[in-house]
């Protein structure tokens, strides 16, 4: 008998749902029969996605989730509206421009480890919990290239991806007794919102595009539903015996 891939009636959280590789993997579980959760600071956006994704019963929560307030109180409804989590899509993240390490204030470093490690800390935090109560889960962490090797943004958002690998690992070992699986994918140059937004900003965004390319041995970025895939793995029961792994998706960027 083959391993399972639904995810009919899986209650999943996914964060930063309403864009990019969130978006497209919110997608991808709805299309498979999940119950998503979708989280994102976009409330707006967030509505528009929840209406339009496969099935019924998605919960929509405008959420910032650098706020341990705000995180709590979402997974309170998720609590209880689902009665449990089987899977949770640690996304949301940010990648803001500098010029270089000089360049950047408190304010900037602050935020983007508060999104980027904080935010992500205290969401897998709250799904512990109902995880167990469950009798497992799994959770998946987007790390980067950039927690890897010094390239792909700045170095505080470098920082913060090294942080989420080491988070990762360090989670999957605390809760396998628990029957939760912890895991991380660490994309190269994807194209999604957040990347248009860094390219778009260059002098020349079309010739930028091209070195972006020529730097993934596969000559080309990524897309949204190639992570999405990725994810979607890692989340099922198909990835039974992987845990605190961190599966690269860069095209081979960081092996050559
Ligand atoms: P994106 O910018 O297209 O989407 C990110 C989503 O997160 C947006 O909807 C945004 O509103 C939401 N978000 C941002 N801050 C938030 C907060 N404080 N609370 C709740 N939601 C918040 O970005 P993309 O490219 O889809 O990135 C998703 C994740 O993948 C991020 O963690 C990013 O660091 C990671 N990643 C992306 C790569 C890429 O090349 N696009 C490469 C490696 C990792």
């Amino acid at each position: 008998m083959g391993v399972d891939r639904s995810f009919a009636g899986r209650r999943v959280v996914v964060t930063g749902a309403a864009s990019g590789i969130g978006l497209a993997t919110a997608r991808a579980l709805a299309e498979q029969g999940a119950r998503l959760a979708l989280l994102d600071l976009d409330g707006d956006r967030l509505s528009h996605v929840a209406a339009s994704l496969n099935g019924d019963g998605h919960l929509a929560l405008p959420v910032d989730v650098a706020k341990v307030t705000a995180i709590g109180t979402a997974f309170r409804r998720i609590g209880d509206a689902f009665d449990g989590i089987d899977v949770l899509v640690n996304n949301a993240g940010i990648n803001p421009p500098a010029e270089s390490s000089t360049a950047i204030d408190e304010t900037f470093y602050d935020r983007v480890m508060d999104v980027n490690v904080k935010g992500l800390f205290f969401c897998a935090q709250a799904a512990i919990a109902p995880m167990t109560a469950n009798g497992g889960g799994t959770i998946v962490n987007l790390a980067s290239v950039s927690g890897m090797i010094g390239w792909g943004g700045t170095s505080v958002y470098s920082a913060s991806k090294g942080a989420v690998i080491a988070l990762t690992k360090f989670l999957a070992v605390e809760l396998a007794p628990h029957g939760i699986r912890v895991n991380a994918v660490c994309p190269g140059s994807i194209r999604t919102p957040m990347v248009e937004q860094v390219i778009g900003r260059l002098p020349d965004p079309a010739r930028a595009w091209q070195e972006t390319a020529a730097l993934h041995p596969l000559g080309r970025a990524g897309t949204a539903e190639e992570v999405a895939d990725a994810i979607l793995y890692l989340a099922s029961a198909q990835s039974s015996f992987v845990t605190g792994t961190c599966l690269v998706i860069d095209g081979g960027l960081t092996a050559k």
